[in-house]
């Protein structure tokens, strides 16, 4: 793996980079909806390039079978190479990323590291994965979703540019802040919430939401991001117990609360 600091957010759009065998499966996604919008408004730019186009054989291969033998194919380590150099020399990504069942395991306060640099580029995988050297000697580091395995790396880098951009400043928009969400500030889930109508189906809504009480609601909340937090997710529970700000490193610093 090869290293890198962190390097400072220069101005202008934050740069996404996906090197991606498909990038038409991933483009619907980042024109529409929120990263649309961003994109409309300047604040991202997000560029596919595609690692079958630095191939030189009439087949423009891309894999191979295995060494040793096994099921599959496995991703050559070449044209991703040839494409991470080109992505390196033209856009200067502050981190490249191979997305990889085997990488740390992502979480919000990794968003929020990345969404501080810039620059981003994903890798993705395909197939039985990605030979070793890629992950050894071309990225900087392996990013997993979770403990799943998908078919390819492609929702997973969607999934980390989603996370990330929400972030950067102006992406969501002043009436919503990222600052008191799931994994923010608290290592704890978010509260439950609300809409209209005030009783559906049967079902009416805590009667401390209609108070216009914002002490009470605030007690209320805090209540109830402890008590599902300690009802689903033990990990994070004890890690709140603990002082932990996050259960897969530290947060950094805390985030303002407006
Ligand atoms: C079918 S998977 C390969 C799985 C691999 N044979 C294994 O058992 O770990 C193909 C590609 O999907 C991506 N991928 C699958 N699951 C992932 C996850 N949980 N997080 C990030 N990327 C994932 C990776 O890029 C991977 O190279």
């Amino acid at each position: 793996m090869t290293s890198g600091l962190p390097v400072a957010a220069a101005p202008g759009p934050f740069r996404f980079d996906v090197v991606t065998l498909f990038p038409a499966l991933c483009a619907p996604y980042v024109q529409g909806a929120m990263l649309g919008r961003a994109h409309a408004k300047g604040l991202i730019d997000v560029r596919f390039t595609d690692p079958r186009a630095f191939t030189d054989d009439p087949h423009r291969s891309v894999d191979d079978g295995p060494f040793g033998g096994g099921d599959g194919m496995v991703m050559l380590p070449e044209p991703l190479a040839l494409a991470v150099e080109q992505v390196r020399q033209e856009r200067a990504p502050a981190r490249v990323l191979l997305l990889s069942p085997a990488g740390r395991p992502f979480s919000q306060s990794i968003a929020r590291q990345y969404a501080a640099l810039g620059s981003l580029a994903l890798v993705c995988g395909r197939y039985e994965g990605v030979d070793e050297r890629v992950a050894e000697f071309v990225v900087d580091e392996e990013l997993s979703l979770g403990d799943f395995v998908l078919t390819g790396g492609e929702l997973a880098a969607l999934a980390v540019i989603d996370a990330v951009a929400r972030l950067i400043p102006g992406v969501l928009g002043a009436a919503h802040g990222a600052t008191d969400e799931s994994f923010t500030n608290l290592p704890l889930l978010e509260h439950p919430q609300y809409t209209r109508p005030r009783d559906w189906r049967g079902h009416p809504v805590p009667e401390v939401l209609l108070s216009g009480n914002h002490g009470a609601i605030d007690r209320w909340r805090l209540e109830q991001r402890l008590l599902r937090t300690r009802a689903r997710r033990p990990d994070l529970w004890q890690g709140y117990l603990r002082g932990d700000s996050d259960p897969y490193g530290p947060y950094g610093e805390p985030e303002p609360t407006t």
